[in-house]
């Protein structure tokens, strides 16, 4: 019988050989999540006997992360914020550098008594769960125009016991009523260039959905759609709050301000020091 210590050395071997960058750090997660048992216990127990099936099971997730799948949608888990988020290959995971976003929404939200907000294109419905989390009284609606994007989220909403979201599939605003305007308007949409697509690690080009991610040969084509309706979707007093890509966060401001209609407000800084929330509002 195959022991942890023994799994560990023979799953960092192999994932060693094909090239990732953590290994052990890899093999220990998935050994851990295999055994479900914890980093210290994977250590504490070397000459714990493992079963067939737990061998088994193990390297089926080996076997996965070898050919770069993402750890996450491995284990089918995501932390973000403070809620666990079920992904999948139908939604993008959720990255730390969202949570600016969110925070950033959370903190403009106190400015209502209770926000009218809409995510566009919620994905696993990270932003909509964690702002409506926070801000309970919200009428939130979260639109994608992915209904395996949305099904995630909603199942993600249930699992983090948040009620009240109306998720809707929506190509941007077109399926919303004609009247229908917000206080707040949160959007991560996908933002990297054609070029940058075709140059992307596999981890992500090969298992994370293209519909995520590609914002067109310049990387804009959403912001320039969702700056096109926004003006005439937003109340007065209302924000629009986008993450954007890097580098892109100028020209994002530029595109804002060219409405006529909007003013940024505000720029934030993820922790990488990437300008990466643009906030703008009516004028
Ligand atoms: C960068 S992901 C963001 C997902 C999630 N909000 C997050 O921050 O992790 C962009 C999302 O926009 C969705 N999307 C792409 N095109 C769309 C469209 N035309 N209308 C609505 N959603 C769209 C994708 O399915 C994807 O879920």
């Amino acid at each position: 019988m195959k022991t942890v210590q023994g799994l560990l050395k023979e799953g960092t071997g192999l994932l060693k050989e094909v090239g990732l960058k953590n290994p052990a750090r890899d093999t220990e997660l998935l050994l851990g999540y295999s055994l479900e048992l914890n980093k210290l216990s994977l250590y504490t127990s070397p000459n714990k006997p493992v079963s067939a099936e737990k061998t088994a099971l193990f390297y089926s997730y080996i076997s996965r992360r070898a050919v770069n799948e993402p750890l996450s949608y491995i284990i089918g888990t995501k932390e973000f914020m403070d809620c666990t988020f079920l992904v999948n290959r139908n939604v993008l995971i959720p990255r730390p550098e969202t949570e600016h976003l969110v925070e950033e929404a959370i903190a403009l939200s106190k400015g209502f008594l209770a926000p009218v907000a809409l995510d566009l294109g919620t994905g696993s419905g990270c932003i909509a769960v964690c702002f409506k989390k926070a801000v309970p009284q919200a009428q939130l609606t979260a639109v994608d125009v992915s209904e395996a994007a949305l099904m995630t989220a909603r199942k993600n909403a249930r699992a983090n016991n948040i009620s009240g979201i109306n998720f809707r599939r929506s190509d941007l605003f077109s399926a919303l009523e004609e009247n229908e305007d917000f206080d707040l308007i949160v959007s991560n949409p996908p933002y990297i260039t054609t070029e940058e697509y075709a140059a992307l690690l596999p981890e992500t080009k090969l298992f994370e959905p293209e519909l995520a991610l590609q914002g067109g040969s310049d990387g804009l084509e959403f912001y320039r759609k969702i700056l096109f309706e926004a003006p005439a979707r937003l109340r007065q007093g209302g924000f629009l709050l986008f993450e954007v890509g890097y580098r892109q966060a100028g020209q994002v401001s530029d595109m804002i301000e060219s409405t006529g209609k909007l003013k940024t407000q505000k720029v934030v800084r993820d922790l990488a020091y990437i300008e990466r929330v643009v906030i703008a509002s009516r004028i």
